[in-house]
């Protein structure tokens, strides 16, 4: 999509125009221009709209010649306005201008701070459709996005990096979305391989070898049942004057099965979505390099089916991931913490100022914090703000969650350092305990994504299916270690 900087609104002309509204039909920057110029006649109009400009409303005026646009649209944005709130208004006037290709907007003049940048990343992720396997696709017509009046030349600038963001959540998402028959862990190394290409970032893949050379015991047991060898992806990004150091490590399970301890049918509807830690880090580093970040950030996704083929890992079974700790595997579907176990040593290995895990851990934290909040962990207090911070900036939410070192008995195994799953209770919780078990002293804050990696329903600039939530986090979170 194009976006471009346009002139003064009265020189404007053509496709549609965007235009603020609070609350009590409140007029915004730009709507009370387009207010002036339809007079008596919008006042008739809206007479008989439910419309009043409350956050979540979106009206289509067709002006029929009135103006020098053939539509208006009234976005509605309530009283209290955030830049989630724009970011959300953003994507439902991105759904409902689907069908218009030319789109003008005065958005961006709404007077808070990355305005222009939270109303674009609305835009586009509201137009984002998975079609690939659709043999009849009816993706957005929209072809330019046009800022117009005041500030529009800045908002263009701010636009054009929201949309690279954008790109990376598309990725994440277009990547989580793939079916596990089209994502083989070779497959995904190939994809990882294009993005270090196409940004200047190195990529490393290991392969079945490399990866027992390696000692990475978690991710050489989980992949032990799968048909589809496994890959680890290293990414390294060295900008010139790196202010910090980001070590992102993603769970990668390409398909989870449960392994022997196999999961019932239903259970595995989603499962091919248990690499959107992954895609998250992908998309990260994609943005990240794309937008020349000054941190340096390297990304570790162990890649693997969870599968029961004959060479499976039992239930009992001794492991020993790469740290040299030793793991009994009671159940084979706590397999994510397995091979996170690798990719977290490697990373501690490489002593980074922070390391950051993002992960579909459990279904407990799905309970815990339903389908639209993930779940926060750290051994780090000043960590935790940190990425809570920038999650609550790039309008993805997280709740901390607590590290209780009295739990940590409940994953004390008889006969090795410790045991895959612990009781019940507090899944996420034991299984975040677990994962701490391989980050030594490098402060480290674990995201389990295992509710909002899938969206529920299409609703502003979300749309059912993967979400490539983390994606933006991490990217804000680079943004902010840049900046010191
Ligand atoms: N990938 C699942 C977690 C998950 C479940 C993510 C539902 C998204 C939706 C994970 O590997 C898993 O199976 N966890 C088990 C752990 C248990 C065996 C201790 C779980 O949550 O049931
Ligand atoms: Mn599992
Ligand atoms: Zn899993």
């Amino acid at each position: 999509m194009n976006i471009t900087a346009g002139g003064p609104l009265e020189s404007e002309a053509g496709g549609a125009l965007a235009t603020p509204v609070f609350e009590d039909l409140t007029w915004g920057p730009g709507a009370d221009w387009a207010v002036e110029q339809l007079g008596d006649w919008l006042d008739a109009y809206l007479d008989e709209q439910d419309f009043s400009g409350k956050a979540g409303e979106i009206l289509a005026v067709p002006t029929g010649g009135r103006l020098a646009f053939h539509t208006l649209f009234l976005v509605g944005l309530g009283s209290d306005v955030d830049l989630e709130a724009l970011r959300k208004a953003g994507g439902r006037l991105g759904r409902k201008a689907a069908r218009t290709v030319d789109v003008a907007t005065t958005l961006h003049q709404v007077d808070i701070d990355g305005a222009a940048g939270a109303v674009t990343e609305g835009f586009l992720l509201g137009q984002y459709r998975f079609d690939t396997y659709k043999s009849e696709p009816k993706p957005a017509k929209t072809e330019t996005l046009r800022f117009i009046g005041r500030g529009a030349e800045e908002a263009a600038g701010q636009a054009v990096d929201a949309a690279v963001i954008v790109d990376a959540v598309a990725l994440a998402r277009d990547l989580t979305n793939e079916p596990a028959l089209a994502k083989a862990p070779a497959v995904l190394a190939d994809k990882a391989r294009e993005i270090g290409q196409s940004v200047g970032v190195t990529v490393k893949v290991l392969g079945p070898d490399e990866i027992e050379n390696e000692r990475l015991g978690g991710l050489m047991g989980v992949s032990m049942g799968a048909h589809n060898p496994a890959r680890l992806v290293e990414f390294a990004y060295e900008p010139a004057d790196p202010k910090a150091f980001l070590a992102l490590v993603g769970k990668g399970i390409v398909f989870d099965s449960g392994g022997l301890s196999l999961k019932t049918g239903e259970g595995m509807e989603t499962m091919k979505t248990d690499m959107a830690g992954a895609a998250a880090v992908f998309g990260a580093i994609q943005a990240i390099a794309a937008l020349d970040i000054a941190v340096k950030v390297i990304g570790i996704t162990p890649l693997t089916e969870n599968m029961p083929g004959g060479g499976a890992m039992r239930p009992g079974d001794v492991i020993r991931p790469r740290n040299g700790k030793t793991v009994e595997v009671l159940n084979t579907d706590a397999e994510g913490r397995l091979v996170l176990a690798d990719g977290l040593s490697l990373a501690a290995e490489a002593e980074p100022d922070l390391i950051v895990d993002v992960a579909t851990l459990t279904g407990a934290c799905k309970v815990a914090l339903g389908e639209k909040i993930g779940g926060l962990w750290a051994n780090d207090d000043d960590a935790a703000e940190q990425v809570l911070a920038a999650a609550a900036r790039a309008g993805e939410r997280f709740w901390k969650m607590p590290l209780p070192e009295d739990y940590r008995k409940n994953i004390d195994s008889s006969i090795a350092d410790m045991k895959n799953i612990g009781v019940r209770w507090g899944g996420a919780i034991n299984a975040a305990l677990f994962l701490k078990e391989f980050v030594g002293d490098v402060p480290w804050v674990h995201l389990d994504i295992a509710g909002p990696s899938r969206w529920p329903d299409d609703e502003h600039y979300q749309s059912k299916g993967g979400s490539g939530f983390g994606v933006r986090t991490l990217v804000a979170l680079a943004r902010e270690l840049a900046e010191g």
